[in-house]
């Protein structure tokens, strides 16, 4: 049973930044509270690896190099996700490729991914949004049939469930981002998680300039190493991508709260979703028998047409709801690809038609906040959406 209210960052967070600053970040005393973090996130999860970032779009990025995937290869992403997903896969020199959405959970579509995967393709990255799990099974069949790798981009979804089994650990390894909207948040952050020993290691050197004493368990080097002139240091051409230890501190303190945060979250979902009840115009995202939503977003469908995204977003506004996070554009359509090529052989035109399902369902998509870490201002907030939909109706 959930408090009243509790604080998002607690006063442990707190605690564990003065550890940091108290240690003035010198070499033989810092380092420790990424350890901690990756060992506490590492265990909540139940994987072999986890390896902090600065951010979420970097892990995608570390995550995919670390994979092989380059110059010439093709991933599959979804278009409905925030750009991160596929600016990832031009930093890594790929092109990304768009299969479509399901037109109920708005999940990659493990059909359209079949229809997408030609012999450049190198990966998928299903994403979680909203808290959503993707139908996993049929996408991981499709990367085992086609020898493909499989990067869960679950920077949405902190301990969602698939048919029993964690978010995060249904890929070959999945990628979670701290951002200040995000479940658990150190303001920036992120983490790449995987049971695969050479993977992990690759992704450490690849997010920390390709330091030879760096590796899936050890993310700092050594005084040791470094006082020796004729040392080898860099075994690979790596970003520096690392977290810094004060967003480690904070982090830390999320992940040890992590089930509660997660909680509030779904509890806010339950409440909007008491609001839409006997509503048949306002749908919200559909959750197949056996996934547990995460909730970063509640989102539904306005399926209206004498009502516009805005008019409803507007009338929720002046009845005391929350402005919304997560409205993005379609990727595809954004300027930065619309009608863009990024090497030769791209075969798609990022182009309206490409994706149809997605190009019917984004537009009417309205996400409400979960992040009131407070019953009563919850309770607001779903009355605010009980109230709109009252007044359209
Ligand atoms: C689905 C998705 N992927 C990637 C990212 C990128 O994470 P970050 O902002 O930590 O780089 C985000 C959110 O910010 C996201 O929602």
């Amino acid at each position: 049973m959930l408090n009243e209210r509790t604080d998002r960052i607690s006063s442990r967070a707190y605690q564990y930044v003065c550890e940091v600053l108290a240690s003035e970040f010198r070499g033989s005393k810092s380092g420790g509270m990424m350890k901690r973090l990756e060992r506490a996130f590492a265990e909540r999860f139940g994987v072999g690896y986890a390896i902090s970032f600065i951010n979420g779009t970097a892990t995608l990025h570390a995550a995919l190099a670390a994979a092989g995937v380059g110059p010439g290869d093709e991933v599959i992403v979804p278009p409905l996700t925030m750009a991160s997903t596929s600016f990832a896969v031009l930093h890594a020199g790929a092109v990304p490729v768009f299969a479509d959405i399901d037109p109920d959970t708005w999940t990659l579509s493990p059909a359209s991914v079949a229809e997408r995967i030609t012999e450049r393709t190198k990966a998928i990255m299903p994403v979680a949004i909203y808290g959503l799990s993707p139908d996993m099974d049929p996408i991981m069949a499709l990367a085992e049939t086609h020898g493909l790798f499989v990067l869960e981009d679950d920077a949405e979804c902190f301990l969602g469930t698939y048919k029993g089994r964690l978010v995060g650990t249904l890929g070959h390894a999945a990628s979670f981002s701290f951002q200040s909207s995000k479940h658990a948040t150190s303001g920036e952050g992120g983490m790449v998680i995987t049971n695969d020993p050479d993977l992990a290691n690759r992704v450490r050197r690849f997010g920390s300039l390709g330091y030879a004493a760096v590796g899936a368990g050890e993310g700092k080097i050594s005084k040791e190493d470094i006082q020796d002139p004729g040392y080898a240091r860099h075994v690979e051409i790596g970003w520096n991508y690392r977290m810094p230890e004060l967003c480690a501190a904070v982090a830390l303190e999320q992940v040890e709260r992590l089930d509660e945060l997660v909680a509030w979250r779904q509890e806010s979902a339950r409440l909007y979703a008491e609001a839409l009840e006997g509503c048949d115009w306002l749908t919200p995202q559909a959750v197949p028998e056996g996934y547990g939503h995460a909730y970063w977003t509640f989102v539904a469908r306005l399926n209206r047409d004498d009502i516009t995204w805005h008019d409803f977003r507007r009338k929720f506004l002046e009845f005391g709801g929350e402005p919304f996070y997560g409205a993005w554009r379609l990727t595809h359509l954004e300027p930065a690809f619309r009608n863009r090529r990024f090497a030769d052989y791209q075969w798609q035109e990022f182009a309206p038609g490409l994706c149809p399902v997605a190009e019917a369902t984004q537009p009417r998509l309205m996400q409400f906040t979960t992040n009131a870490y407070d019953r009563a201002e919850m309770e607001r907030q779903a009355e605010a959406l009980a109230k709109t939909v009252a007044y359209f109706s």
